[in-house]
């Protein structure tokens, strides 16, 4: 009985060792802190999934939901310097925050990984300790406004002026700010005279972006030519909004864009509603914010983490075009 209570003590004493601190993380591997600007976006949730999947038996991940609050983020921060994560990887709120949470960070020369949401250029020139994964977002603007123009030209409408709305997604961030921008450029730069009829922001958020197509077709209607949205979720509410007034149905369509590449717009696609996208590549973003992060919570030169990092601290992983000639490839 004596033996049995001694080896259980030291099986309990063993467990503290290796499953060290709450929810059952290996202390034999480091921890790393990851906040994203809320858990409720479909994009983001891939980019999530990506990151957990990548560091499966090589460290722990601590993954917090910000909210959509800058405030919550910067606690989040405070209590991974606290706990003494290893290293950190954030997904700002508001980009222009990035400022103060590299002062924190600094502080507590945890080193810091952002992603997706790209923090001004002074900002990550004030540290040697803070890098960036994301994607060009005129890059994805200007593959938006190939497909837009090829579909045109298709039509034979070479010499037709193109009128469209543009839904876009958070005001200031860099993928509204320059797909939107780049994407209508490109248009032009077809030789495709254009006119906005409208321009919104929908938020990313595909509820909203119904709102926004049902008062748009209320005010616009037959006038309107395509629809061009800065992400999936707003084309889907779209061509949700368009399908309640009898377009996509009996010869009738519009053609709606997107970008991202989620699972229910390659659906969509195949539907033959939506009419095109932009694979915004979540795995590889999820992969490299991981590997980086990783290799600055170990001590390791990131610059060999495996991807090219450009001027020192920024991975920019490409976009494809995505349509109906190509998009199994991605399903
Ligand atoms: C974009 C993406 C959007 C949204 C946003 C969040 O890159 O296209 O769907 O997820 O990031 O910051």
């Amino acid at each position: 009985m004596k033996k049995l209570l001694v080896v259980l003590l030291m099986l309990a004493v063993m467990g503290t060792v290796v499953f060290a601190g709450s929810s059952g993380e290996n202390s034999s591997l480091p921890t790393l802190g990851v906040a994203i600007y809320k858990f409720d976006d479909t994009f983001m949730s891939y980019v999530r999934n990506a990151i957990a999947k990548n560091a499966e038996g090589k460290a722990n991940v601590n993954i917090v939901d910000s909210q959509n609050t800058q405030p919550t983020q910067n606690d989040q921060v405070d209590q991974f310097i606290t706990r003494k994560v290893k290293a950190i990887a954030i997904n700002p709120v508001d980009r222009t925050a990035a400022g103060a949470i590299i002062t924190k960070a600094r502080s507590a020369n945890l080193p810091v990984v952002f992603f997706n949401r790209e923090p001004f250029a002074d900002d990550m020139r004030s540290w040697d300790k803070v890098y960036y994964v994301g994607a060009k977002a005129e890059e994805s603007g200007t593959m938006q406004g190939d497909i837009a123009a090829d579909y045109w030209i298709a039509q034979g409408k070479q010499n037709t002026v193109l009128r469209y709305i543009m839904l876009k997604g958070e005001p200031g961030h860099q993928d509204a700010e320059l797909r939107t921008e780049y994407s209508v450029k490109q248009i032009q730069a077809r030789g495709i005279r254009v006119q906005e009829l409208a321009v919104d922001t929908a938020m990313w958020d595909r509820p909203r972006a119904v709102e926004k197509m049902d008062a748009f077709w209320a005010r616009f209607g037959n006038q309107i030519d395509m629809v061009l949205c800065n992400n999936d979720d707003m084309a889907l509410g779209v061509i949700e909004s368009l399908k309640k007034v009898g377009i996509f149905s009996g010869g009738r369509y519009i053609p709606v864009l997107g970008v991202d590449a989620t699972a229910p717009a390659l659906q969509a696609l195949a539907e033959g509603t939506l009419l095109g996208t932009v694979l915004n590549d979540a795995q590889n973003q999820g992969k490299a914010t991981f590997d980086l992060t990783y290799a600055l919570a170990t001590g390791a030169n990131p610059a060999n983490a495996g991807w090219t990092l450009t001027d020192g601290k920024y991975v920019w992983v490409p976009y494809q075009k995505v349509t109906k000639d190509n998009f199994r490839q991605f399903q």
